[in-house]
C-alpha cells in the first residue's frame, strides 16, 4: 500500500495534497517540470496515445490558494513582498504562479533528503523568478548549476533570434549531495574500445618523432605492441566518464521516435537519463510531482532506481498507466492511486482529552483562529491541514478553535479561515462606520 512506502506510485491528485502526505527526508531526487505561465492551453495530438489530454497553461488568482499569502508572509516574508512586486514588473498571472509554485516547493524541500537534489525544468518566461524562490528556500548556496537543454526545432519567422532552449535549475539541499561522472560514449570512442587500442597521432619529443600507442586491452593490443612499431607505449582504462558542461545538446522527440506517446510538453528520456545518472544511484527514490506521461519514472525504472510520480489530470494518468505497462514489461509492480498517502514519520496521536488539555494549555486558552479566549470545553480540537488535504492524526497538527471559528473553517485550511475572519471584520467595520 502507499502509506507504507510510497514508491513506484503513481499519484492522481494536486501534488500538493500529495506532498503534504508524505515523509520528510524520503526522496533523493525530485525533477519538476511544472506549467511555465505560456498563457497556453497545451492538447495532445488527435489520433496519438494521449489524444484527449490536455492541462492549463494560463494562470489566475482562481487557479491559486490565495490565502496562502499570509501563511507565506510568516515564514517567508521576504519572498511575500517579491512576489508582490512581480505582480507590478510583471503581471498579476505570474505573481498567481508563483504563489501557487512557492507553497509546492516549500514541501518539495521537506521531502527531500538532505543528501538530495532538486532540478526545476523551466524557460526564459519564468524561470529568472523561479530562482529566486528556489534562493530562497534553498539557500542561494545551494545553487549549483543553470543548465541550459539545447534543441533544434521549427520554429515560426521570429523578429528575435530563435529561441531554442530550456533552462534546468539545479539545487541541493545541503553541501553533501551526489554529482556522479556521466560516460557518453561516441561511435568512435566505443569502437577504439572494441580494438582495444589506439594510435594516437605521432607526437615531437626532443626533436624526435614519437609513434604513440594508447592500450586499453592489453590481450586484444598484444600484436599491436609485439610489431615493435611504437616508441611510446601507453596503458590506459579509458572509462570516459566526465562532468558535462552546463549545456546539453539533447535532440527533441522526433515526429516518429517510438518513445514519443503524443503527450504535450512530453520530455525525451535521454534528458531524464542523463539528470538521474548524475544525481542519483541505484536504489535511490526519484521523484517527478508534475510528471505528465511520465518519463522521469520510465527513465528511473530502467536505470534501477525507485520513484513517485503525482499528475493531477486524469489523462495524464492513464496514458502514463498504459505507458508504463507496456515499457518492456519492466512495469508490473506499481501502484496507481488517487488516494492521498499519510506521513508515517510523525507519531500518530488520537485527539483526547490529555492532547485537549496539551493544546490549551500551549494556545494561552485562545483560539488561533478569532484569537478570543474560551473556556477550555468551548474549544475543539481541528486538523490544521485537513485529513483531505494530506494532513494527519499528529499533535503538529492539532489545534484548537473556538466552535465558530471550527463551523466556518471546515474542511478548509486555515488560510481560508484568516480570510473570512478579516472579510467578517471588514464588514463589521463598515456597518460600525456606515452605520448600516
Ligand atoms: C509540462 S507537463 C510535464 C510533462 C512531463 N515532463 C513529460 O515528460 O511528459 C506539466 C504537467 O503538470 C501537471 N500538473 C499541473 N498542475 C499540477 C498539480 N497541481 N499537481 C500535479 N500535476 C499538475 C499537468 O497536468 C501536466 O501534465
Ligand atoms: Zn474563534
Amino acid at each position: 500500500m502507499p502509506e507504507e512506502n510510497f514508491t513506484n506510485t503513481l499519484y492522481t491528485n494536486d501534488n500538493l495534497f500529495i506532498l503534504n502526505g508524505l515523509n520528510s527526508d524520503l526522496v533523493d531526487l525530485i525533477y519538476l517540470d511544472p506549467p511555465f505561465n505560456t498563457k497556453r492551453l497545451f492538447s495532445a495530438q488527435i489520433g496519438s496515445k494521449a489524444a484527449g489530454s490536455s492541462f492549463k497553461d494560463m494562470w489566475n488568482w482562481q487557479d491559486v490558494n490565495e490565502e496562502y499569502l499570509n501563511t507565506l508572509a510568516e515564514n517567508y516574508p521576504a519572498l511575500t513582498d517579491f512576489i508582490a512586486s512581480t505582480s507590478v514588473v510583471h503581471s498579476k498571472a505570474m505573481a498567481a504562479y508563483l504563489t501557487y509554485m512557492v507553497q509546492r516547493i516549500v514541501e518539495m524541500h521537506r521531502v527531500l533528503k538532505d543528501t538530495g537534489s532538486l532540478y526545476l525544468h523551466c524557460d526564459p518566461t519564468a524561470s529568472h523568478y523561479l530562482k529566486v524562490l528556489l534562493d530562497e528556500i534553498f539557500g542561494k548556496n545551494n545553487f549549483r548549476n543553470e543548465i541550459v537543454w539545447c534543441y533544434r526545432r521549427w520554429t515560426n519567422v521570429s523578429q528575435d533570434f530563435q529561441r531554442m532552449h530550456d533552462t534546468l535549475l539545479r539545487y541541493s539541499k545541503g553541501s553533501n549531495y551526489i554529482l556522479n561522472k556521466l560516460s557518453e560514449p561516441t561511435k568512435s570512442s566505443e569502437k577504439r574500445k572494441k580494438k582495444g587500442y589506439y594510435t594516437g597521432h605521432p607526437t615531437i619529443k626532443d626533436g624526435k618523432r614519437m609513434m604513440n600507442l594508447v592500450v586499453y586491452d592489453k590481450l586484444k593490443a598484444q600484436n599491436a605492441v609485439a610489431s615493435g612499431k611504437y616508441d611510446n607505449i601507453v596503458y590506459k582504462e579509458e572509462t570516459g566518464e566526465v562532468i558535462f558542461p552546463d549545456w546539453w545538446e539533447i535532440p527533441i522527440i522526433n515526429s516518429q521516435a517510438k518513445e514519443r506517446t503524443g503527450y504535450p510538453t512530453q520530455k525525451p528520456l535521454a534528458l531524464l537519463q542523463r539528470i538521474i545518472k548524475a544525481s542519483s544511484n541505484e536504489g535511490d527514490i526519484v521523484m517527478d510531482p508534475f510528471c505528465g506521461c511520465a518519463t522521469a519514472c520510465v527513465a528511473a525504472q530502467q536505470l534501477g532506481r525507485k520513484w513517485i510520480g503525482i499528475d493531477v489530470e486524469k489523462n495524464a494518468v492513464d496514458i502514463l498507466i498504459e505507458r508504463l505497462s507496456d515499457d518492456a514489461g519492466m512495469f508490473k509492480d506499481f501502484v496507481a492511486t488517487k488516494l492521498i498517502p499519510k506521513r508515517t514519520d510523525i507519531q500518530v496521536v488520537q485527539p483526547t482529552q490529555s492532547v485537549k488539555e496539551r493544546l490549551y494549555k500551549q494556545q494561552n486558552g485562545k483560539c488561533n483562529g478569532c484569537g478570543n479566549e474560551y473556556l477550555m470545553k468551548d474549544m475543539e480540537i481541528d486538523h490544521i491541514i485537513p485529513k483531505a488535504k494530506g494532513g494527519g492524526d499528529y499533535y503538529e497538527n492539532y489545534q484548537l478553535l473556538c466552535g465558530n471559528c471550527n463551523r466556518i473553517k471546515g474542511k478548509n485550511t486555515m488560510e481560508f479561515l484568516r480570510i473570512k475572519i478579516q472579510t467578517r471584520k471588514n464588514l463589521l467595520k463598515e456597518k460600525i462606520i456606515f452605520g448600516e
